[in-house]
């Protein structure tokens, strides 16, 4: 199979043309043979027991039958390459430099320390009974106790799933249930700014309504008071802190579950998506130092959660696995005051930084000011992720924080990515502000139409990918037909990725943005259908739709069409309470519209397209609505548009 090798380059860009001739060859290499491509990649990062000799088992073409495989006939601990393997090399440089809630307070843990906590950590679980193949929860803030569970998990081959802390009880219990977990790893309180959240309390109640979990292990953050069930709850200080600093990791086949973690789709409950084990570490590690320019004596400051699969794979998977030193922060980018994160660039010298594009706007909006009086020139590589950089943000980042002198890379990828599939790498790609260039070696985007026409040259089309690689998701966890149904039936022999994408006439990539019912608020994924299953539990709420809107700072809002129940008035003031407990601290509706009806087919079928188009501000534009089953409905709806300021 040989694909062409994508895009021209501008002519006379500031960064190394010459380089691109390299990216064109690994490009070529990965084309021309991906089985051996990845088998190399993997053997010259990745610490295995038993090294693989096949690279993919499996294709798009035949995902109904089964989960891909790669490197099925390998052995590894994902662990030992990211902690064993750097022992004697590394075992005093920092893998986890953490800054906590109040600016300088810092704990710098080495290689060598890392792998005592992890494997204390892993003698204390498996106490606690968790064995491979089982699932735990993490339940926990920015504390690098929240690596260590992860890690301990993977050293016994357990399976984690990662609940971000701003999700409530109710969807906390859906995922433990979902998964069945009988271990939930948690911490009492987590800072946040001036607030504390308090995590465990979360736990007790989610816990009520999810009946498998049997302990709850909790670390001592804040000392804030919390209930304590003596049968189920351990505190972490107790169990792993007396525990051995020696653990023989379990050896599992490549295959073997990684992680699962929960992600709105269009439609339904959140999925767990599955990763496993030696396709994912490889994938990361490789994306990592290569979109990065990672060098030895970096300082690597990603600024996500751990709660979302950018701090899954690029602030504990790839990083560690490259040896790197990775920032883990725990406050938020506005504490004690805008300038939180140049502060931290100057004061732990960060080369490479990588954000939101949200996050961005919300800074840059702030004044220059915060920037400029930091010391940046350590900065070398700036990244963005979770959504579409506007140019003027891309600007800002390029010419105030990075003073016209870093990479940019805006890297575009998913949770069921695994890692950055488009993106620039640095220094070799020339940029285009808010384009994310091209794709990663071993990534085979193509472009279709509705009809699943192949677009060819430029044009627009729905992103999808062509081939395998080692990082993607394997299947939903329990529902194989689910994961199927999600992303291959559309575009039979290819993965849909969910995304709209525009490539130009010199064969960059412009991604436009979720084509289905996935909304991006602050580089957060939502379902609207779980915003609408939410609203609809409220007594006086008949029917809701729930569509995106374009947010200057957050990139897209919530707007939220609501129906009352005949003889009730709604008051949209407590509806967000309801949001909030059914989903979390993470999700709240922007506007609310009340309606006398929702725009429907007349087979019943909610017309979302016209929703959308009145949310955006663009009742004007809405075509023939006369085949709706009343079409005086959009009427009313235009008129009541509550507007997108
Ligand atoms: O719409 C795309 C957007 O974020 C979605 C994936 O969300 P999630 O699984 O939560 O993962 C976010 C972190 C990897 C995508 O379908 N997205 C992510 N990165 C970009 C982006 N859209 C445009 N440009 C990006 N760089």
């Amino acid at each position: 199979m040989v694909y062409e090798v994508p895009g021209r380059v501008r002519e006379g860009a500031a960064t190394p043309v010459s380089s691109m001739d390299r990216y064109r060859e690994h490009y070529a290499k990965a084309a021309n043979d991906p089985n051996q491509f990845w088998l190399d990649v993997t053997k010259s990062r990745i610490h295995w027991r038993k090294e693989p000799t096949e690279g993919l088992r499996g294709s798009f073409s035949t995902i109904q039958d089964g989960p891909l495989c790669w490197f099925a006939d390998g052995e590894l601990n994902i662990t030992e390459s990211c902690l064993d393997q750097h022992l004697e090399s590394r075992g005093d440089k920092v893998a986890i430099l953490w800054e906590g809630n109040e600016p300088g307070e810092n704990r710098r843990i080495t290689y060598r320390e890392l792998h005592g906590m992890v494997c204390q950590a892993a003698n204390a679980l498996r106490e606690l009974g968790l064995k491979k193949g089982e699932r735990a929860i993490i339940y926990m803030g920015m504390v690098p106790e929240a690596a260590v569970a992860m890690l301990a998990c993977a050293r016994l081959g357990a399976i984690h799933s990662v609940v971000f802390g701003g999700f409530s009880a109710d969807a906390l219990a859906d995922r433990i249930r979902d998964c069945g977990a009988e271990l939930v790893i948690t911490q009492d309180f987590a800072y946040r700014g001036k607030k504390q959240i308090p995590l465990k309390a979360t736990v007790d109640d989610a816990v009520q309504a999810a009946p498998s979990v049997k302990k709850v292990l909790c670390v001592k953050r804040t000392g804030g008071e919390v209930a304590w069930d003596g049968n189920r709850d351990v505190w972490w200080h107790e169990a792993v802190d007396a525990a051995s600093t020696e653990h023989a990791a379990e050896i599992v086949d490549a295959e073997h579950p990684l992680f699962i973690l929960y992600t709105s789709g269009s439609t339904g409950r959140p999925k767990g998506v599955v990763h496993t084990s030696g396709g994912y570490i490889t994938y990361t590690a490789y994306t990592h130092a290569t979109v990065f320019d990672l060098r030895e004596d970096d300082v690597y400051g990603c600024v996500a959660d751990i709660g979302w699969i950018t701090g899954h794979s690029y602030i504990v998977y790839g990083p560690l696995a490259n040896g790197a030193t990775s920032l883990m922060f725990e406050a938020l980018p506005t504490y004690p005051d805008a300038g939180r994160y140049w502060d931290m660039v100057e004061r732990l010298k960060i080369s490479i930084f990588y954000t939101a594009p949200t996050a961005i706007r919300a800074l840059a909006a702030q004044g220059d000011e915060f920037v400029t009086k930091y010391d940046r020139s350590s900065l070398r590589v700036l990244g963005t992720v979770g959504e579409p950089i506007n140019p003027e943000a891309w600007e800002w980042y390029h010419r105030v924080v990075g003073d016209g002198g870093c990479n940019i890379v805006d890297t575009f990828w998913q949770t069921e990515t695994g890692g950055i599939v488009i993106s620039p790498i640095a220094p070799a790609t020339p940029t285009k502000p808010g384009s994310a260039t091209f794709p990663m070696p071993g990534i085979f985007p193509v472009l279709k139409t509705a009809e699943g026409q192949t677009v060819r040259g430029p044009g627009d089309g729905l992103l999808c990918m062509e081939h395998p690689w080692p990082g993607q998701a394997r299947t939903v966890w329990g529902d194989h037909p689910r994961f199927v149904a999600t992303y291959f039936d559309m575009m039979p022999g290819h993965y849909f990725t969910g995304d709209g994408c525009r490539r130009d006439e010199d064969g960059y990539h412009w991604i436009t943005g979720r084509v289905d019912d996935v909304i991006n608020v602050s580089g957060h994924r939502m379902g609207t259908a779980e915003f609408e299953s939410a609203l609809v539990s409220a007594e006086e709420v008949a029917e809701a739709a729930v569509v995106g809107f374009p947010h200057e700072i957050k990139g897209q809002g919530v707007y939220a069409y609501v129906v009352a129940q005949p003889g009730q008035t709604i008051d949209v003031g407590s509806l967000n309470g309801t949001v909030r407990s059914q989903i979390g601290a993470v999700a709240k509706v922007d506007k609310f519209q009340v309606v006398p009806g929702l725009p429907k087919t007349r087979s019943g079928k909610v017309m979302r397209r016209i929703l959308r188009k009145i949310a955006e501000g663009r009742g004007n534009e809405l075509g023939d609505v006369s085949t709706l089953a009343d079409p005086t409905v959009v009427d009313t709806i235009r008129d009541g548009f509550q507007g997108t300021a």
